[in-house]
Order: structure tokens, then C-alpha cells, then sequence
């Protein structure tokens, strides 16, 4: 990647994707790096600018997460917020104290107009706050910059060594400008040029691309959704012929979504696809198997066998893969959880003999939307909504048979139907039916049933790393379930999630 790099140094604070999001939205790329050999990993790949994250250690805690000192004599600009804005004041000699009552939500906080961070950002304002230890004492040569009334020192700045440090999150959304002070960090302290355009990457990418490959022949692992197509369609710019891709048809899908695919990429885009009809194979292998996890782990390690049955034969060396950012993070940096393994990454086996090339692996799901569309994919393939690689192995919950998929794949096709109806598929981000593994006794006719629930849920979400549940009319909801109810066999009861992300994930499982 050509483009001017923020290093973001993660702590392990919760708002550590958001941060980098805010900074992708100015139009300039970063990276998240765990803290552990942070400054090895700074020296080698010369970032413009750093920040530092929150973390929900304390920075006098002994074996607390910690960072190289000579970090701050590079001369590149920091920013560190809340546990970044503490190991900063900590590094250079100040006191960091815990307090009796943890600051927490939105606070009244005054700016010093002076420092640079707040050019534009009126001095009187609301941040989000969420810390129990707060600096007390601040090093030699650091200017106070903001104040709140239980944190006199809420901010924090040496001009000279460019280092700057804010307890509050100037990336949540409730701290009112927060994103003029990002801005203000990126432009007016680092001076960046907000290089990172769509144009610019897919360049970028498909040099990048070319160089990997070569002369070589690639598979590329199409699932139909849009990380797979926009994968694709980069690496067919790169590549042409040499592509092919390898569409497994792994029974998971959603109604006729294999048709579908299988027209846009052969007619309109006139690439190299071979469909491969794998379905008794997967469910096969899905046998009795209920943890989540491990369902995941075998349908992403039974695609990558497919894969390889393909390439066995010498001609292929490479597997292009629409793994994304979130996919990347969730899956687990060195500081963050593991919340669910997302099958193209915690599921591929370790003797892997394809070399794996992952185009979007830096992007999130907004860009690689707008990336797709600046090479002219079709806006109804692009906006489609989300569809997770391991489909409906993982919308079916427990024990996934045929029987169960026939019928969550009827009822997502009416909800679904009925949501474009209404005008509604645009406004959600993911709407679909999962299968919940439990039966509930109902009545139809005169008749006694005992029968399967479906669980619909349609959430907001711009990257899907948070979401909100919508909220659809009850009338549309309850058309919905009458008609799932009276048309899907097999089924007597229908539920709408109104659960957020967090605490819950979209997908359950
Ligand atoms: P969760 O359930 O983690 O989902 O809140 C966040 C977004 O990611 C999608 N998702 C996946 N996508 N492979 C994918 O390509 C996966 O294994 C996977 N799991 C979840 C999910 O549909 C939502 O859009």
C-alpha cells in the first residue's frame, strides 16, 4: 500500500474499531497493531501519525499493557485517548491516580482553545467519558488543554514533540465534534493528505496483485455476497484469465441464490466459474455437530478442501479470498476476544497448500461497497445485504439437516419479499430468518402442531461491528408471520429480535 499510514495502537479498549473507522472516513488509511512489539512494528512501517487506544487495565497495575519509551522520540505524532492518554502522562513522569466513582457517559468538558486539537470545536462542549483512573499530576513540559468537573486534567499536549492526549473518546458519536478533533489531528498536527481514495486503492491493489501472481493461475473462492464479487472482480482486473472461480454450492445458501450467482459472474462478467455441487458433502460433515464454533470451523475448513481438489492438480497456486477487516479483528487480534470465528479466517486448516491472497483484508464493509461501485459492480450486487460464508449453517441453530434448511429458506424468502414490498430493504443493513432449535406447540384448524420457531431479525448497522435492531411496522410483521406460518410446513411460531450488537451479534450464532 502506497498510502500515508496511521498506526493505530490497540490496548484493548472497546471503541478501537471506531476509532479506525473515523480515521478511514477522512480519507486516510490505518492499521490496527496490538501493543505488544508496537515499536518494532512502527519502525517498519513508517506511519505518519499513532494513536493510542483506550484499555480497560490500569497503567499502575504491574504487568499493565505497556509501550517502547522510544516510541516518543520518533518525532511521528500521537494522539492518545483515555488508557493511551494515561500511559502518555505515565511515560513522562506525571501521576495517574484511581478515582472513588468511575467518570462515565456524557460530560460537560471545557477546551483550551490553544492547542491545535480543537480548531474549529467550540469550547464548550459534551465528550463521552468512561474511565476510573484519571491523571492527577501531569509531566514536566505537557499543557493542560480541557477540563471537566470531576478531571482537571481531561486533556493534555506538548506541541514540540507533537504529543497529545485526551481522557475522553473523541470518536464516539455522543462526544459532540469529537470527529473535528480527529480531523484536526490528522490535518492540522500530521499534516496528512487524505490519500487513501477509492481510486487510489483499487490502483494500489491491483499492482499489488499483479506483483503477487504474476503469470500464475488463481482460484478465487466466490460466495456470491459482496466481499467475494468485489474480491473477485479486483483480482479479474489483475489477473484476467488466470482466474478462476470456484463457486461451492455448499446447500447453505438462501433461496435460488445459487442460480443467481451463477448467471452474474458466467453472463456479466464473463468470468472463469465452475460450480461445484456440494451440498450432501457439507451436511454430511455437519452430522450431529451443534457448537457453533465447531460448525464454523468445518464448513470453512470442508471449503478450503474443496478448494484444494481443484487446484490439486498443479495449475493453481493461489486462493483469492473476500476476507474483510471486521472478519480479521473479530477473529481475534492479540488484544482483543475471540467472539466467533469467522469461517474465512479461524477456519482455515494450518496445512493449507494454496497461498491465500486477500484483497479487502484492510477494508471495511461500507468501502469495499464504494470501492465496488467505483469499478462499476452492478449497485443491486453491491448493496445486496450481508450473507455470512458459513450461510445458513450458522442462521440454522443446533443440528443442521436439509429438512431444517428447506425450511428457514422459505421463510428469509417471504420476510425478505416482504421487506422490499415495503420499501424497507434499503434503510436495514441485514434483515433475515434464523431457525431456532426448539419446538413449540401451536394450534392450526382444529389441529394441534408442534412445530419449529423462526426468529426474524433486520438490524441497522454501518460495518456491522455494532448494529441496532429496526424497528419494522407490526403490521409488515405480522403479515410476515402469518404468511410464514401459513405457507412454510413445519413451522407455527415467529419472533422479531429487538436485541442490539452489543450484546448480542447479528448473526446467533
Ligand atoms: P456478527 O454475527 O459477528 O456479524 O455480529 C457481523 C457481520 O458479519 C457477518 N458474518 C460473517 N461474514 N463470514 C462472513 O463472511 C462469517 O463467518 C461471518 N459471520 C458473521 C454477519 O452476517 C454480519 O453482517
Amino acid at each position: 500500500m502506497n498510502n500515508e499510514l496511521v498506526l493505530i495502537v490497540d490496548f484493548g479498549g472497546q471503541y478501537n474499531q471506531l476509532i479506525a473507522r473515523r480515521v478511514r472516513e477522512n480519507n486516510v488509511y490505518c492499521e490496527v497493531i496490538s501493543y505488544k512489539d508496537a515499536y518494532e512494528k512502527i519502525l517498519n512501517k513508517s506511519p505518519k501519525a499513532i494513536i493510542f487506544t483506550g484499555g480497560p487495565r490500569s497503567v499502575n497495575e504491574l504487568d499493565a499493557p505497556d509501550i517502547d519509551k522510544r516510541v516518543f522520540e520518533l518525532g511521528i505524532p500521537i494522539l492518545g485517548i483515555c488508557y493511551g492518554a494515561q500511559l502518555i502522562a505515565k511515560s513522562f513522569g506525571g501521576d495517574i491516580k484511581s478515582l472513588k466513582a468511575r467518570e462515565y457517559g456524557k460530560t460537560q468538558i471545557k477546551y483550551n482553545s490553544e492547542c491545535k486539537l480543537y480548531k474549529n470545536v467550540e469550547s464548550n462542549n459534551i465528550v463521552w467519558m468512561s474511565h476510573t483512573d484519571q491523571v492527577v499530576k501531569l509531566p514536566n513540559d505537557f499543557a493542560n488543554s480541557a477540563n471537566t468537573d470531576s478531571c482537571n486534567n481531561a486533556a493534555f499536549y506538548n506541541d514540540n514533540l507533537k504529543i497529545y492526549a485526551v481522557q475522553f473518546h473523541p470518536e464516539v458519536n455522543h462526544s459532540i465534534q469529537g470527529e473535528i478533533i480527529i480531523k484536526n489531528f490528522l490535518f492540522e498536527i500530521s499534516k496528512l493528505s487524505a490519500d487513501f481514495t477509492p481510486s487510489s486503492f483499487i490502483n494500489d491493489k491491483i499492482m499489488e496483485i499483479k506483483n503477487i501472481i504474476g503469470n500464475k493461475k488463481a482460484i478465487c473462492a466466490l460466495s456470491g455476497g459482496v466481499d467475494s464479487s468485489v474480491a473477485a472482480v479486483l483480482v479479474h482486473k489483475a489477473i484476467g484469465d488466470n482466474l478462476t472461480c470456484i463457486f461451492v454450492d455448499h446447500g447453505l445458501m438462501r433461496k435460488n441464490e445459487g442460480d443467481f450467482v451463477e448467471k452474474v459472474f458466467k453472463e456479466k462478467f464473463d468470468m472463469n466459474l465452475i460450480r461445484v455441487n456440494a451440498e450432501e458433502d457439507f451436511l454430511e460433515s455437519l452430522k450431529g455437530v451443534t457448537d457453533p464454533e465447531r460448525k464454523r470451523k468445518i464448513i470453512g475448513e470442508k471449503f478450503i478442501r474443496v478448494f484444494e481438489k481443484y487446484a490439486n492438480n498443479g495449475e493453481y497456486d493461489f486462493l483469492v479470498q473476500g476476507t474483510i477487516y471486521p472478519d480479521v479483528i473479530e477473529s481475534g487480534t492479540e488484544s482483543a476476544a475471540v467472539i466467533k470465528s469467522h469461517h474465512n479466517v479461524g477456519g482455515i486448516p494450518k496445512d493449507i497448500k494454496l497461498k491465500i491472497v486477500e484483497p479487502l483484508r484492510e477494508l471495511f464493509k461500507d468501502e469495499v461497497r464504494k470501492f465496488g461501485l467505483e469499478m462499476n459492480i452492478d449497485e443491486n450486487l453491491i448493496n445486496r445485504h450481508p450473507f455470512p460464508g458459513p450461510g445458513l449453517g450458522i442462521r440454522v441453530l443446533g443440528e443442521v439437516t436439509k429438512y431444517k434448511c428447506d425450511i428457514l429458506r422459505e421463510a428469509d424468502a417471504i420476510f425478505r419479499e416482504e421487506l422490499e414490498l415495503a420499501n424497507l430493504d434499503k434503510k436495514i443493513w441485514q434483515a433475515f430468518a434464523s431457525l431456532l432449535d426448539q419446538k413449540t406447540v401451536g394450534v392450526m384448524g382444529d389441529e394441534r402442531t408442534y412445530s419449529y420457531i423462526v426468529a426474524l431479525r433486520a438490524v441497522t448497522s454501518v460495518d456491522g461491528m455494532t448494529g441496532e435492531f429496526f424497528p419494522i411496522d407490526y403490521s409488515i410483521l405480522d403479515k410476515v408471520a402469518r404468511r410464514i406460518v401459513n405457507e412454510v410446513n413445519g413451522v407455527n411460531r415467529v419472533l422479531y429480535d429487538v436485541t442490539g450488537k452489543p450484546p448480542a451479534t447479528i448473526e446467533f450464532e
